[in-house]
Protein backbone atom coordinates (compact mmCIF):
# COMPACT_ATOMS: atom_id res chain seq x y z
CA UNK A 1 0.00 0.00 0.00
CA UNK A 2 1.45 3.59 -1.18
CA UNK A 3 2.35 5.79 2.04
CA UNK A 4 -0.87 7.74 2.00
CA UNK A 5 0.50 9.54 5.14
CA UNK A 6 4.58 10.20 6.05
CA UNK A 7 4.38 10.41 10.24
CA UNK A 8 7.49 11.47 12.15
CA UNK A 9 8.22 12.13 15.93
CA UNK A 10 9.53 15.45 17.40
CA UNK A 11 10.48 15.39 21.27
CA UNK A 12 6.75 14.71 22.53
CA UNK A 13 5.37 16.04 19.27
CA UNK A 14 4.09 13.56 17.02
CA UNK A 15 3.90 14.74 13.57
CA UNK A 16 1.40 13.54 10.52
CA UNK A 17 1.34 14.88 6.97
CA UNK A 18 -1.13 13.51 4.35
CA UNK A 19 0.58 12.56 1.50
CA UNK A 20 -1.47 12.90 -1.67
CA UNK A 21 0.10 16.08 -3.37
CA UNK A 22 -1.46 15.14 -6.67
CA UNK A 23 -4.87 15.18 -5.91
CA UNK A 24 -4.53 18.13 -3.39
CA UNK A 25 -4.46 15.14 -0.40
CA UNK A 26 -7.74 13.97 -1.25
CA UNK A 27 -9.02 11.84 1.39
CA UNK A 28 -9.73 8.20 -0.29
CA UNK A 29 -10.04 4.94 2.23
CA UNK A 30 -6.19 3.62 2.18
CA UNK A 31 -5.36 7.57 3.36
CA UNK A 32 -8.21 7.40 6.34
CA UNK A 33 -7.08 4.00 7.56
CA UNK A 34 -3.51 4.95 7.44
CA UNK A 35 -4.41 8.07 9.17
CA UNK A 36 -6.51 6.45 11.90
CA UNK A 37 -4.32 4.29 12.54
CA UNK A 38 -1.15 6.68 13.02
CA UNK A 39 -3.46 9.17 15.49
CA UNK A 40 -4.09 5.70 17.63
CA UNK A 41 -0.61 4.55 17.33
CA UNK A 42 0.75 7.89 18.72
CA UNK A 43 -2.54 8.25 21.10
CA UNK A 44 -1.07 4.76 22.69
CA UNK A 45 2.70 6.21 23.35
CA UNK A 46 3.62 7.42 26.56
CA UNK A 47 6.27 9.11 24.89
CA UNK A 48 4.35 11.46 22.20
CA UNK A 49 1.74 14.13 23.98
CA UNK A 50 0.05 16.33 21.50
CA UNK A 51 -0.06 15.22 17.41
CA UNK A 52 0.64 18.16 14.33
CA UNK A 53 -1.73 16.63 11.63
CA UNK A 54 -0.91 19.06 8.30
CA UNK A 55 -1.24 18.64 4.25
CA UNK A 56 1.19 20.83 2.30
CA UNK A 57 0.94 24.33 1.21
CA UNK A 58 -1.47 23.89 -1.72
CA UNK A 59 -3.94 21.58 -0.12
CA UNK A 60 -4.84 20.42 3.67
CA UNK A 61 -7.48 18.07 1.79
CA UNK A 62 -9.53 18.76 -0.84
CA UNK A 63 -12.38 16.48 0.52
CA UNK A 64 -12.85 12.92 0.32
CA UNK A 65 -11.39 11.24 -3.03
CA UNK A 66 -14.43 12.37 -5.67
CA UNK A 67 -13.27 9.48 -8.10
CA UNK A 68 -13.17 7.03 -5.00
CA UNK A 69 -17.16 7.45 -4.39
CA UNK A 70 -18.41 8.68 -7.84
CA UNK A 71 -19.93 4.99 -9.07
CA UNK A 72 -20.65 3.79 -5.90
CA UNK A 73 -24.86 2.38 -4.70
CA UNK A 74 -26.08 3.01 -1.34
CA UNK A 75 -24.72 -1.05 -0.91
CA UNK A 76 -21.23 -0.05 -0.91
CA UNK A 77 -21.08 2.95 0.64
CA UNK A 78 -22.53 1.16 3.55
CA UNK A 79 -19.80 -1.82 3.72
CA UNK A 80 -17.10 0.48 3.20
CA UNK A 81 -18.42 1.88 6.78
CA UNK A 82 -16.12 4.97 6.05
CA UNK A 83 -17.47 6.65 8.82
CA UNK A 84 -16.22 4.15 11.21
CA UNK A 85 -12.71 5.48 10.86
CA UNK A 86 -13.81 9.05 11.61
CA UNK A 87 -15.13 7.87 14.85
CA UNK A 88 -11.76 6.52 15.57
CA UNK A 89 -10.51 10.21 15.10
CA UNK A 90 -12.70 11.56 17.06
CA UNK A 91 -11.73 9.39 20.15
CA UNK A 92 -8.15 10.53 19.86
CA UNK A 93 -7.70 11.72 23.45
CA UNK A 94 -4.66 13.95 23.03
CA UNK A 95 -4.81 17.34 21.10
CA UNK A 96 -4.47 17.37 17.82
CA UNK A 97 -3.07 21.23 16.03
CA UNK A 98 -4.09 21.29 12.36
CA UNK A 99 -1.85 22.93 10.26
CA UNK A 100 -3.67 23.80 7.68
CA UNK A 101 -2.68 26.09 4.43
CA UNK A 102 -4.45 26.11 0.93
CA UNK A 103 -7.60 24.03 0.56
CA UNK A 104 -9.19 22.78 3.29
CA UNK A 105 -13.03 21.16 1.58
CA UNK A 106 -15.15 18.90 2.41
CA UNK A 107 -13.78 16.09 4.59
CA UNK A 108 -11.05 18.20 4.39
CA UNK A 109 -12.87 21.17 6.56
CA UNK A 110 -14.39 18.36 8.51
CA UNK A 111 -11.01 16.51 9.02
CA UNK A 112 -9.26 20.18 10.28
CA UNK A 113 -13.20 20.47 12.33
CA UNK A 114 -11.78 16.96 14.06
CA UNK A 115 -8.96 18.71 15.70
CA UNK A 116 -8.82 20.85 18.82
CA UNK A 117 -6.26 23.64 17.86
CA UNK A 118 -6.13 24.82 14.17
CA UNK A 119 -3.49 27.61 12.46
CA UNK A 120 -4.61 28.32 9.26
CA UNK A 121 -2.13 30.48 6.76
CA UNK A 122 -3.36 33.34 5.25
CA UNK A 123 -3.59 31.29 2.24
CA UNK A 124 -6.30 28.55 3.26
CA UNK A 125 -9.86 28.43 1.55
CA UNK A 126 -12.01 26.35 3.50
CA UNK A 127 -15.45 25.11 2.72
CA UNK A 128 -18.12 22.79 2.34
CA UNK A 129 -18.64 22.45 -1.34
CA UNK A 130 -20.23 19.46 -1.53
CA UNK A 131 -23.42 20.87 -2.80
CA UNK A 132 -22.02 21.42 -5.78
CA UNK A 133 -21.46 17.73 -6.76
CA UNK A 134 -25.10 16.24 -5.64
CA UNK A 135 -24.49 16.06 -2.03
CA UNK A 136 -23.96 17.24 1.46
CA UNK A 137 -21.51 17.04 4.08
CA UNK A 138 -21.75 14.11 5.75
CA UNK A 139 -18.80 13.86 8.08
CA UNK A 140 -20.18 16.51 10.54
CA UNK A 141 -19.87 19.72 8.36
CA UNK A 142 -23.55 20.26 9.23
CA UNK A 143 -23.35 20.03 12.77
CA UNK A 144 -19.29 21.31 13.56
CA UNK A 145 -19.22 24.30 11.28
CA UNK A 146 -22.39 25.20 12.22
CA UNK A 147 -21.65 24.79 15.87
CA UNK A 148 -18.35 26.73 15.24
CA UNK A 149 -19.43 29.42 13.30
CA UNK A 150 -23.60 30.27 13.87
CA UNK A 151 -26.57 29.10 11.61
CA UNK A 152 -26.30 31.95 8.98
CA UNK A 153 -22.35 31.79 7.99
CA UNK A 154 -23.03 27.40 8.23
CA UNK A 155 -25.94 28.28 5.94
CA UNK A 156 -24.31 30.23 3.50
CA UNK A 157 -21.02 28.28 3.29
CA UNK A 158 -22.76 24.83 2.79
CA UNK A 159 -25.82 25.95 0.53
CA UNK A 160 -23.69 28.10 -1.98
CA UNK A 161 -20.71 25.95 -1.69
CA UNK A 162 -18.03 29.46 -1.40
CA UNK A 163 -15.23 29.47 0.08
CA UNK A 164 -14.17 31.03 3.05
CA UNK A 165 -10.90 33.05 3.51
CA UNK A 166 -8.24 32.41 6.49
CA UNK A 167 -10.04 35.72 7.79
CA UNK A 168 -13.17 35.02 7.72
CA UNK A 169 -13.01 31.87 9.64
CA UNK A 170 -10.83 33.26 12.68
CA UNK A 171 -13.65 36.03 12.96
CA UNK A 172 -16.09 33.07 13.25
CA UNK A 173 -14.51 31.42 15.16
CA UNK A 174 -13.63 27.80 13.16
CA UNK A 175 -9.50 28.45 13.54
CA UNK A 176 -7.84 29.38 16.14
CA UNK A 177 -4.89 31.55 14.16
CA UNK A 178 -3.65 33.01 10.97
CA UNK A 179 -0.28 33.35 10.45
CA UNK A 180 1.41 33.79 6.74
CA UNK A 181 1.95 31.17 4.59
CA UNK A 182 5.41 30.74 5.42
CA UNK A 183 4.86 30.22 9.34
CA UNK A 184 1.76 27.76 9.56
CA UNK A 185 3.48 24.38 9.90
CA UNK A 186 6.33 25.91 12.31
CA UNK A 187 3.65 28.19 14.29
CA UNK A 188 1.15 24.80 15.07
CA UNK A 189 4.69 22.97 15.85
CA UNK A 190 5.04 25.96 18.23
CA UNK A 191 1.70 25.35 19.71
CA UNK A 192 2.45 21.65 19.93
CA UNK A 193 5.44 22.14 21.93
CA UNK A 194 3.79 24.31 24.16
CA UNK A 195 1.18 21.96 24.97
CA UNK A 196 3.59 19.28 25.54
CA UNK A 197 5.42 20.46 28.43
CA UNK A 198 1.88 20.96 30.55
CA UNK A 199 0.75 18.02 32.50
CA UNK A 200 -0.30 15.71 29.70
CA UNK A 201 -3.52 14.05 32.06
CA UNK A 202 -4.73 17.48 32.61
CA UNK A 203 -4.41 18.52 28.79
CA UNK A 204 -6.22 15.16 27.72
CA UNK A 205 -9.21 15.33 30.49
CA UNK A 206 -9.73 19.28 29.50
CA UNK A 207 -10.14 18.70 25.90
CA UNK A 208 -12.53 16.20 26.92
CA UNK A 209 -14.47 18.41 28.88
CA UNK A 210 -14.19 20.59 26.00
CA UNK A 211 -15.70 18.93 23.95
CA UNK A 212 -18.52 17.73 26.11
CA UNK A 213 -20.13 21.61 25.60
CA UNK A 214 -20.67 20.62 21.88
CA UNK A 215 -22.86 17.42 22.91
CA UNK A 216 -24.33 18.58 27.04
CA UNK A 217 -26.12 21.00 28.40
CA UNK A 218 -24.78 23.53 30.26
CA UNK A 219 -25.16 22.19 33.72
CA UNK A 220 -24.27 18.55 32.38
CA UNK A 221 -21.30 20.17 30.98
CA UNK A 222 -20.18 21.90 34.26
CA UNK A 223 -21.33 18.56 36.38
CA UNK A 224 -18.49 16.40 33.93
CA UNK A 225 -16.15 19.57 34.28
CA UNK A 226 -15.88 19.54 38.26
CA UNK A 227 -15.71 15.48 38.24
CA UNK A 228 -12.60 16.09 36.04
CA UNK A 229 -11.42 18.42 37.71
CA UNK A 230 -11.59 16.44 41.07
CA UNK A 231 -9.90 13.71 39.16
CA UNK A 232 -6.79 15.57 38.60
CA UNK A 233 -6.08 15.66 42.42
CA UNK A 234 -5.17 11.82 42.34
CA UNK A 235 -2.59 12.81 39.78
CA UNK A 236 1.00 13.15 40.68
CA UNK A 237 1.57 15.90 38.28
CA UNK A 238 -1.18 18.07 40.10
CA UNK A 239 1.06 17.89 43.63
CA UNK A 240 4.37 18.58 41.44
CA UNK A 241 2.41 21.36 39.59
CA UNK A 242 1.49 23.17 42.43
CA UNK A 243 4.27 22.21 44.87
CA UNK A 244 6.83 23.62 42.09
CA UNK A 245 4.78 27.32 42.19
CA UNK A 246 4.98 27.45 45.80
CA UNK A 247 8.92 26.49 46.09
CA UNK A 248 9.36 29.47 42.99
CA UNK A 249 10.11 26.59 40.30
CA UNK A 250 9.37 25.08 36.98
CA UNK A 251 7.72 21.51 37.22
CA UNK A 252 8.74 18.64 35.62
CA UNK A 253 5.02 16.35 34.57
CA UNK A 254 5.72 12.79 34.01
CA UNK A 255 2.03 12.02 33.09
CA UNK A 256 0.79 10.02 35.77
C1 LIG B 1 -10.43 13.53 -6.05
C2 LIG B 1 -9.42 15.53 -6.46
C3 LIG B 1 -10.21 16.16 -5.46
C4 LIG B 1 -11.13 15.35 -4.74
C5 LIG B 1 -8.93 17.64 -6.34
N1 LIG B 1 -8.65 16.50 -6.96
N2 LIG B 1 -9.87 17.46 -5.41
N3 LIG B 1 -9.54 14.24 -6.76
N4 LIG B 1 -11.20 14.04 -5.09
N5 LIG B 1 -11.89 15.81 -3.75
C6 LIG B 1 -7.67 16.28 -8.05
C7 LIG B 1 -8.18 16.81 -9.38
O1 LIG B 1 -9.02 15.87 -10.01
C8 LIG B 1 -6.87 16.99 -10.12
O2 LIG B 1 -6.44 15.74 -10.60
C9 LIG B 1 -5.91 17.43 -9.04
O3 LIG B 1 -6.49 17.01 -7.81
C10 LIG B 1 -5.73 18.95 -8.98
O4 LIG B 1 -7.03 19.55 -8.90
P1 LIG B 1 -7.54 20.69 -9.91
O5 LIG B 1 -9.02 20.67 -9.87
O6 LIG B 1 -6.88 20.54 -11.25
O7 LIG B 1 -6.95 21.99 -9.20
P2 LIG B 1 -7.57 23.47 -9.19
O8 LIG B 1 -8.06 23.85 -10.56
O9 LIG B 1 -6.54 24.32 -8.53
O10 LIG B 1 -8.85 23.38 -8.26
C11 LIG B 1 -8.70 23.06 -6.88
C12 LIG B 1 -10.09 22.72 -6.26
C13 LIG B 1 -10.77 21.64 -7.08
C14 LIG B 1 -10.94 24.00 -6.21
C15 LIG B 1 -9.81 22.28 -4.83
O11 LIG B 1 -9.85 20.55 -7.29
C16 LIG B 1 -12.02 21.11 -6.45
O12 LIG B 1 -13.06 21.72 -6.54
N6 LIG B 1 -11.92 19.90 -5.86
C17 LIG B 1 -13.06 19.22 -5.27
C18 LIG B 1 -13.45 19.86 -3.97
C19 LIG B 1 -14.68 19.16 -3.37
O13 LIG B 1 -15.75 19.16 -4.02
N7 LIG B 1 -14.55 18.59 -2.21
C20 LIG B 1 -15.61 17.86 -1.54
C21 LIG B 1 -15.54 16.41 -1.94
S1 LIG B 1 -16.91 15.50 -1.28
P3 LIG B 1 -5.95 15.53 -12.12
O14 LIG B 1 -5.70 14.05 -12.20
O15 LIG B 1 -7.02 16.04 -12.98
O16 LIG B 1 -4.68 16.36 -12.20
C22 LIG B 1 -16.56 15.26 0.33
C23 LIG B 1 -17.57 14.52 1.12
C24 LIG B 1 -17.05 14.12 2.46
O17 LIG B 1 -15.56 15.67 0.82
C25 LIG B 1 -17.94 13.05 3.04
C26 LIG B 1 -17.36 12.40 4.25
C27 LIG B 1 -16.06 11.71 4.10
Amino acid sequence: MADEILTERDGHVGVIRLNRPKQLNALNLALMEQLACALEAFDADDDIRVMVLAGNERAFAAGADIKDMADASVVDQYKRNQFARWERIKRVRKPIVAAVSGFALGGGCELMMHCDVIVASETARIGQPEINIGVMPGAGGTQRLTRAMGKATAMDVILTGRFLTAQEALAGGLVSRVVPVEHYFEEAMKIARVIAEKPPLAVQMAKESVLKAHEMSLSQGLEYERKLFYMLFATQDQKEGMQAFIEKRKPEFKGC
